[in-house]
């Protein structure tokens, strides 16, 4: 199939949280490959800059990233890596860098190798690093939806405020879909809940939504030892329980309704985005 037939419009799901080690990558990859596992078709761009991630987690051998891409020296479609279940991955590395600082010709070059991608995809979930850099930012403003990770401890609470706060003001995103990861208990994940909220309504004009508990489950490690994840490995264990309800209910999400909802609208608003500021 050519790219100009492709027919379905790309959701857009960013995953962050601010703080490190919250789980940001375990949810991207869970919910990626729970996506595959309902016949849909998923990329997954690991934006972690600097810090090899999914690939790793995975035990991919990736020798090339996004930033040889954007430097001429491969094809997109030579980078990007098959996952569990037919998920697709783009490294993407060192290149988030170069991403930043694109010529206007560079510009072109990027969205014109994502628009002539051969894949029909109908999700795109981005795994960002942690911190609050100009890349995670927009990288959040350009998708549809945006899954904050939360754990229970106070920085990572105060973390995704800080991100919220910044993305609200600096960057005009007003929604967010809270993910309450290693909860031992529905109950704690949601008076985490409440009490984020009660923050956010004081000072911030956002809206919340918890979408998904995620139990602290010894699965979840056992599993990317052995280089796979907790919805293939341990499909019954409680952590993949959630996930695939969490797939099942982003299913229901609303998909862009613009003509412009392909791969290459969301990397031209990514970048355009990127130069105004
Ligand atoms: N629900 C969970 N239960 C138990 N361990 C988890 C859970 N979610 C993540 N972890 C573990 O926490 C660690 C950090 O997760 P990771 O996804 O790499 O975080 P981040 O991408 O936010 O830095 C990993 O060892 C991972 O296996
Ligand atoms: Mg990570």
């Amino acid at each position: 199939m050519s790219a100009a037939n492709r027919s379905r419009r790309v959701k857009v799901i960013t995953v962050t949280g601010g703080k490190g080690g919250v789980g940001k990558s375990s949810v991207s990859l869970n919910l990626a490959v729970a996506l595959c596992r309902l016949n849909k078709h998923v990329m997954l761009f690991d934006a972690d800059l600097g810090l090899a991630n999914i690939d790793v987690m995975l035990g991919l051998k990736v020798d090339r990233n996004l930033g040889h891409v954007l430097r001429g020296e491969c094809d997109l479609a030579d980078i990007i890596k098959d996952g569990p279940q037919g998920l697709r991955i783009v490294p993407a590395s060192s290149g988030l860098k170069e991403m930043a600082e694109l010529s206007v010709d560079q510009h072109a070059g990027l969205i014109r190798a994502f628009s002539s991608l051969n894949e029909d995809i109908d999700f795109l979930i981005v795994d960002t690093a942690a911190g609050i850099s100009d890349m995670v930012l927009s990288f959040c403003r350009a998708a549809q939806d945006v899954l904050m990770v939360v754990c229970n401890e106070p920085t990572s609470v105060a973390d995704a405020y800080a991100q919220m706060k910044v993305l609200q003001n600096d960057y005009g995103v007003q929604k967010f879909k809270i993910v309450a990861n290693q909860v031992h208990s529905l109950a704690e994940g949601k008076t985490m809940f409440a009490k984020l909220v009660a923050v956010t309504d004081r000072f911030l004009d956002v809206t919340l939504e918890l979408v998904s508990c995620i139990p602290a489950d010894p699965n979840m490690k056992r599993s990317i030892k052995q280089r796979s994840c907790v919805v293939d490995l341990y499909p019954q264990s409680p952590a993949a329980i959630a996930f695939r309800a969490l797939a099942s209910r982003a299913l229901t999400w609303p998909l862009p309704e613009i003509a412009g909802g392909h791969l290459e609208f969301f990397v031209e608003n990514l970048i355009a985005h990127g130069a105004e500021d």
